[in-house]
């Protein structure tokens, strides 16, 4: 196939569509299997007729002890001005526990406003679970954790420190404006989909936060006609999802559920390797970021033993978000049919490197045919068109 058979090649007009792409490697595995990404990128831009300004920006343990800044102004200055951010990992333990992950991962998802966390939990035909029976067919659905507040907001005191007259108070912060972001983006993709959002909280505790969210559905809910919506305490939840988790379609929930909930949903995918997550900013306002669910693993770190698929899945959700559905597509069938090849999906019994996997990944992009199949990545698509209108 010729270049101008690619569809949106804008072939003959002489403008070739370009996207403005931050890098950000990170710690521990985040920058090799970020690497394998960009190898997978490369070869989605040569079959689909389009290129990208990269801008590596140097976040992490590293920066940070050599400069002791986590986030400057300067630095989400120079993010604004991209149009997606690919992300790694954070995280190493040669800092204190918190100081990284607030300071860095959880201050961009506020400072770009990235109201959603969208974690597709999908089980790709060929891939072991340790779910025993599960199939494909029965394991395809998405979180849409809300990404700004509940108990991630900060806060909190402690009175009489390291004594034992301590006393730690952290609260959960609860809006009506950004439950309703959450609540309403997944009934919008819900109607892409399924039709079906199960609202997943602890209401029969939290009894505050939890009828606000109640409302907020049964308000949304009237908007949305053609989909079907339904309640599921968190810790019924954990026991639904490893064994039926067809029984979901699009599942909204609060921050820390949906932080807790998404690491049993990668289980189910066939492990922390393999899942993938976009942080959205579903007002166009800021760069979107697009990370693995996995952390930074420290002590593999440089050794190849890295799994890029959901550095690779990442990538195809921030391509979704690009509006290269067809390359996103592409990168999706491509990672999974090379997972379904992996005898194992971690470490040394994976057979292959990380960097080898990116490769083999990005030569089954560049073999991909351009037709564009319903899938997350369409989906994805329709709704932020919907919401642009
Ligand atoms: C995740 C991580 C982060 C979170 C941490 C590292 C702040 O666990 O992305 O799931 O809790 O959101
Ligand atoms: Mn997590």
């Amino acid at each position: 196939m010729s270049q101008s058979d690619v569809p949106g090649a804008a072939a003959g007009t002489g403008t070739v569509r370009s996207h403005r792409l931050a890098v950000i490697g990170g710690d521990g595995i985040g920058p090799e299997v970020t690497q394998a990404a960009l190898t997978v990128l490369d070869a989605a831009q040569a079959r689909f007729g389009f290129t990208t300004e990269r801008t590596d920006v140097s976040l992490g343990a590293d920066s940070y002890l050599a400069t002791g800044d986590l986030l400057t102004q300067e630095t989400v200055d120079l993010l604004r001005g991209h149009d997606a951010i690919l992300f790694g990992a954070i995280g190493s333990p040669k800092v204190t526990p918190g100081v990284l992950e607030r300071g860095i991962i959880l201050a961009l998802r506020a400072e770009l406003h990235q109201a959603i966390n969208l974690r597709p939990v999908r089980l790709y035909p060929g891939v072991p679970t340790p779910i025993a029976g599960l199939t494909p067919e029965r394991c395809d659905l998405v979180v849409v954790r809300e990404n700004s507040e509940g108990s991630y907001v900060g806060g909190g005191s402690t009175v009489h420190r390291g004594t034992r007259a301590a006393v730690a108070t952290q609260g959960s912060t609860n809006t009506w404006y950004a439950v309703h972001r959450a609540v309403d983006f997944a009934f919008r993709l819900a109607e892409q989909r399924r039709g079906r959002v199960t609202l997943c909280h602890k209401t029969n505790v939290l009894t505050e936060a939890g009828a606000l969210w109640l409302s907020v559905v049964d308000e949304v809910a009237e908007r949305f006609p053609s989909v079907a919506h339904d309640y599921v305490h968190v810790d019924a939840m954990c026991m639904h999802l490893p064994v039926a988790p067809e029984r979901f379609d699009v599942v909204v929930t609060d921050n820390l559920f949906g932080d807790i909930i998404t690491d049993l949903g990668a289980v189910l995918q066939g492990g922390l390797g393999v899942a993938a997550s976009g942080n959205l900013n579903i007002e166009g306002s800021a760069p979107s970021m697009f990370e693995p669910v996995h952390g930074s693993a420290p002590d593999i770190q440089g050794q190849g033993l890295a799994n890029p698929a959901g550095a690779a899945l990442s990538l195809a959700l921030c391509l979704a978000s690009l509006g290269e559905g067809a390359a996103a597509a592409a990168v999706e069938s491509a990672t999974a049919g090379v997972l379904a090849e992996l005898p194992a999906l971690s470490g040394a019994a994976m057979g292959a490197s990380t960097s080898e996997l990116g490769d083999r990944i990005a030569a089954a992009v560049a073999q991909s045919g351009t037709e564009v199949q319903s899938s997350l990545m369409t989906q994805l698509a329709a709704v932020q068109a919907g919401l642009a209108d």
